[in-house]
């Protein structure tokens, strides 16, 4: 089966979040039980390498205000079709936002002629190479099934792939005419939403099947609470809407080789975790004595993300004889709550801002927990990097969160299945209930240290997963 996956963002070459992880990960675990995954990708400046590289295999003469060329490139084990059109992709900074932090003001026409190739692609192929499938991730691929419903030729079916439904893809209806899109398809059924453009909606409306990151987070869509103004559409889907769990890389996030580590470590080295505590507290100029068990946060500083509530917490977390190593960035006023904290409570909390991948490695080898207090979490990855390093999850029960941590209740204690701690709701009281129960159980280190086994043994790869989408698109493809 030859599928072609597009997306924005793509682990290792670039990665503003878990969805690039994903988009890395799946080609592979599908490579290994048949599938032939090509990846379509907008040649960013950091990808110019393999673009330079690599073959070109097509071209358009005018993609939306300028020549674009597709070029096959092969790296880090993945298929790729890069996307070059440097009057859309070739430009410094974060792949969504301009110098000033805001969308790119030609975002509709950068991913819409990224859809837009794409669709073009998935009719008439590349180099020989035809998909059977494709598999569209997120608002920035939302349109290609609008485009190929415009051909009238038979199109290969679509799976729309929702990460985050909070990013939606929203422009004004007067952009129709320069994307080339059909004023016809404008209608509450397929592009319109709410008298705006939605990406998102388009591809939900128009696909053959939805699938979302976790179970949870697929029942979650369908209330107005995590919907978003969708879960009415996604309520009409729902027979076509199935929520298969993230994995993770096991080979890149593997404690017995993970070279970010100071000391690597598995099951039978447990002890060697403790040389990791250590240069992860230099490195965030924490105190080394300290009793209680050591937090992190590696994330976005955002809403989505509850970090707000850690902030009220923080006073507590130090009185428990605990502390915190932080690394984020966001929005300004959290990145300044932490960095306040680290001056008031110094030796206690440590916080880095920025994004550093290394350093993450670290820190998921090096600390006893992590703390998720998310709002929303459709899967979460941090929580599996977590379970497989034996730095325990305590996060909020929802989404993915709440698929693949066990709580330490007494009845998962009494079964010995507990890998770790959920609270809910996202307050902050509950955070803080729940970190002053993290510490009560880590003062009992026999428990603990058999949570950590635990956790470590907790299946967090992308078999399973993996076979459930080959599952979904099989249901879409006529009998091989
Ligand atoms: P989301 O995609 O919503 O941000 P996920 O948990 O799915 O959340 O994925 C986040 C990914 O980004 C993880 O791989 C995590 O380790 C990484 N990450 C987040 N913030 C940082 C940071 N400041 N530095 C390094 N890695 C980060
Ligand atoms: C999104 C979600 C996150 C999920 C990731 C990969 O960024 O916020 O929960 O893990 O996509 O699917």
């Amino acid at each position: 089966m030859n599928v072609l996956f597009v997306a924005s963002e793509c682990a290792p070459f670039v990665k503003t979040g878990g969805l690039a992880d994903v988009i890395g990960a799946v080609p592979k675990a599908l490579g290994s039980i048949g599938a032939q995954v090509k990846v379509m990708l907008p040649a960013y400046p950091a990808l110019a390498m393999h673009v330079a590289s690599g073959t070109e295999v097509g071209g358009f003469g005018d993609l939306f205000g300028g020549p674009a060329r597709l070029v096959a490139a092969e790296a880090d084990g993945l298929d790729l079709l890069l996307l070059d059109a440097p009057h859309l992709f070739d430009r410094p900074g974060n792949i969504y936002l301009d110098q000033n932090g805001k969308d790119w003001f030609d975002n509709h026409l950068r991913f819409g002629g990224l859809c837009f190739a794409a669709a073009q692609v998935a009719q008439h192929g590349a180099a020989g190479w035809r998909p059977d499938l494709v598999n569209a991730h997120d608002w920035q691929a939302g349109l290609v099934p609008a485009y190929l419903r415009q051909t009238g030729v038979t199109p290969p079916p679509v799976v729309m792939t929702i990460h985050n439904i909070a990013f939606q893809g929203l422009f004004p209806q007067d952009v129709l005419e320069v994307l080339r899109l059909d004023r016809r398809l404008f209608t509450p059924d397929a592009l319109e939403f709410y008298g705006q453009l939605g990406f998102l909606k388009s591809g939900l409306a128009l696909c053959d099947a939805i699938t979302t990151v976790s179970p949870t987070y697929a029942r979650e869509l369908l209330t107005p609470d995590f919907g978003m103004g969708l879960e009415g559409l996604l309520q009409e889907r729902q027979k076509d809407l199935t929520g298969i769990l993230n994995g993770i890389d096991v080979e890149i996030w593997n404690p017995e080789t993970d070279p970010h580590l100071a000391k690597p470590y598995g099951l039978r080295s447990l002890k060697s975790k403790a040389a990791n505590k250590t240069a992860l507290r230099k490195r965030f100029g924490l105190e080394a004595a300290v009793a209680g068990p050591l937090f992190c946060v590696i994330s976005r500083l955002t809403t989505q993300k509850g970090l707000d509530l850690l902030v009220d917490c923080l006073p507590d977390l130090v009185a428990e004889d605990a502390q915190l190593a932080l690394l984020g960035s966001g929005e300004g006023w959290m990145e300044q709550a932490f960095a306040e904290a680290a001056t008031r409570f110094p030796g206690r909390v440590g916080t880095i801002i920025g994004y550093d991948e290394p350093l993450s490695h670290l820190m998921q080898g090096g600390s006893d927990a992590i703390l998720i207090p998310s709002r929303f979490e459709p899967c979460g990855l941090t929580q599996l990097y977590g379970l497989r390093y034996g730095t325990l999850p305590v996060v909020a029960r929802t989404g993915g969160l709440a698929d693949t941590v066990i709580d330490a209740n007494e009845a998962a204690l009494t079964a010995n299945c507990a890998t770790g701690l959920q609270f809910a709701p996202a307050t902050a009281e509950r955070l803080r209930q729940a970190i002053v129960r993290t510490c009560a159980l880590y003062r009992d280190q026999k428990t603990w240290a058999g949570m950590m086994r635990r956790a470590m043994r907790h299946p967090v790869g992308w078999d399973g997963s993996a076979a459930a989408y080959a599952a979904v698109y099989d249901r879409l493809l006529p009998a091989r």
